[in-house]
């Protein structure tokens, strides 16, 4: 087994190039299927989500060939319709090949999704905008469903659910006839994507009142793509300093993508700059806390730094409050903090936290992605040896943070544990 080891207390200093979005590669490498011949998608991350992704695409009957970080997909000749692959279990998403497999053939049959247990996670808002389109769904233990054809059709999301944002994406660009989705996700995953099937030949546009106008096209072509910096790594890179104090530069998010975490950085007491694609944060003293956050759908405060947050709560002066309100259960991470000495009380969907001078190093579990994160953080402010095990959970969406951190002062490194 190998654990992540951290000995605390030194402020970050220096600058980190960003890895390419998880959330913005996983629906673009799917969407290489509706295409024949091959796509080329630059600065792709190299971690596991992706490389899980690409092991389906493999299944189905897809060429797939990576050099570094760029990755190859050749489409041309899709065999199946049907994945089996144990990945597809693993991953939340692997729900977006029913609608791009729908688009392409007619046809989808896949297990239910996995991904990090923050949540439920049904597909309920999928399968309906999908039925919309003109699919049928055959049976409930595992998504089958097919299509004679996509028709066009309108759909209005009850939440602006990314994913389904994505899947009906997916499934419209080759339908017969107009889409219209509204109530859709913002994120700027979304318009990723939108792009990247624009620039093959789809005509989705995005219209004022922030509704998806999905004109459908006979085909598309292949293409060549740049997935742009990860803004979720950054907001934790950023956060990391919130805890340890020091001076941080991360480089490849746009303004806009980091605006609601530098909000709130800049609440605590931090000073926080952005030009261009370059944000930098400087601590010199203890954080305060913030009396009250709340994460919300894009482009409020984002539910993937709601854990990093509280651990830079956690050792913020004062009273904090963060209420979680698009996953059912994404406080997990507390109970691990707590063990560091954090003082953490949840009740439903909120987390109250009192913010301690210093945390002490303990022996943890990261229980989902960012939580593992942000025990990283919490073990990066934190006096003696912090252990942090089920690092699996941390590769599946950043790169290599022994590396990032380090780089910038952090002493973290991989531990093989023998076992002996
Ligand atoms: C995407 O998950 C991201 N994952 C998540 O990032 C992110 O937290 C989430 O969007 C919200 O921004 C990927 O892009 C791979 P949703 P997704 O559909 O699509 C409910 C990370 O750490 N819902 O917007 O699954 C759902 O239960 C991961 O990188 C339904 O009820 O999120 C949740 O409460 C974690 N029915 C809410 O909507 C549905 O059919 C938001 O889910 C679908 C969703």
């Amino acid at each position: 087994m190998k654990y992540l080891e951290i000995s605390g207390g030194r402020p970050l200093f220096g600058e980190i190039q960003i890895q390419g979005s998880k959330n913005a590669a996983l629906p673009i490498l799917v969407s290489c299927i509706l295409s024949e011949g091959t796509c080329r998608i630059e600065n792709c991350p190299e971690i596991k989500d992706v490389e899980d992704t690409l092991q389906i695409m493999r299944e189905l009957g897809c060429g797939v060939r990576r050099l570094g970080r760029t990755v190859y997909v050749d489409a041309s000749c899709i065999s199946r319709w049907e994945i089996r692959a144990t990945e597809a279990s693993r991953i939340r998403s692997s729900v977006l090949f029913l609608g791009a497999l729908l688009g392409r053939t007619g046809k989808a049959v896949l297990p239910m999704p996995g991904g990090c247990a923050i949540g439920s996670r049904p597909v309920d808002l999928h399968q309906k905008a999908l039925k919309q389109l003109g699919a049928v769904f055959l049976n409930q233990e595992q998504l089958q469903a097919e299509c004679r054809e996509i028709r066009g059709g309108r759909i209005r999301l009850p939440f602006p659910s990314v994913g389904a944002t994505e899947n009906c994406l997916l499934a419209c660009v080759l339908a017969k006839g107009e889409s219209r989705i509204e109530n859709p996700a913002r994120e700027p995953e979304i318009d990723e994507l939108c792009s990247f099937l624009n620039c093959r030949g789809a005509r989705i546009s995005r219209r004022r009142d922030g509704s998806l106008r999905i004109q459908g096209v006979s085909r598309l072509e292949p293409g060549v793509w740049q997935i742009q910096a990860d803004r979720i790594v950054a907001g934790t890179y950023l956060l990391a300093a919130a805890c340890t104090g020091g001076s941080l530069c991360v480089h490849g998010c746009p303004e806009e993508s980091l605006r609601a975490a530098a909000g709130v950085l800049r609440r605590m007491g931090a000073q926080v700059w952005n030009q261009e694609k370059r944000w930098a944060v400087a601590v010199k003293e203890r954080l305060q806390g913030v009396p009250y956050v709340e994460t919300r759908p894009y482009p409020d405060f984002p539910t993937d730094l709601q854990s990093p947050l509280m651990a830079a709560f956690s050792v913020a002066s004062g009273r904090s409050r963060i209420r979680e309100t698009i996953f059912e259960n994404r406080f997990s991470t507390a109970w691990e903090l707590r063990k560091m000495g954090a003082q953490i009380q949840v009740d439903g969907n909120l987390a109250c936290i009192d913010g301690v001078r210093r945390l002490k190093g303990a022996r943890l579990q990261a229980p989902d992605l960012r939580g593992g994160a942000a025990l990283v953080l919490a073990g990066l402010q934190a006096d003696g040896i912090t252990r942090i095990e089920r690092t699996e959970y941390i590769e599946r969406g950043y790169e290599d943070i022994c590396r990032d951190l380090g780089s910038v002062g952090a002493r973290i490194r991989v531990v093989q544990d023998t076992g002996g």
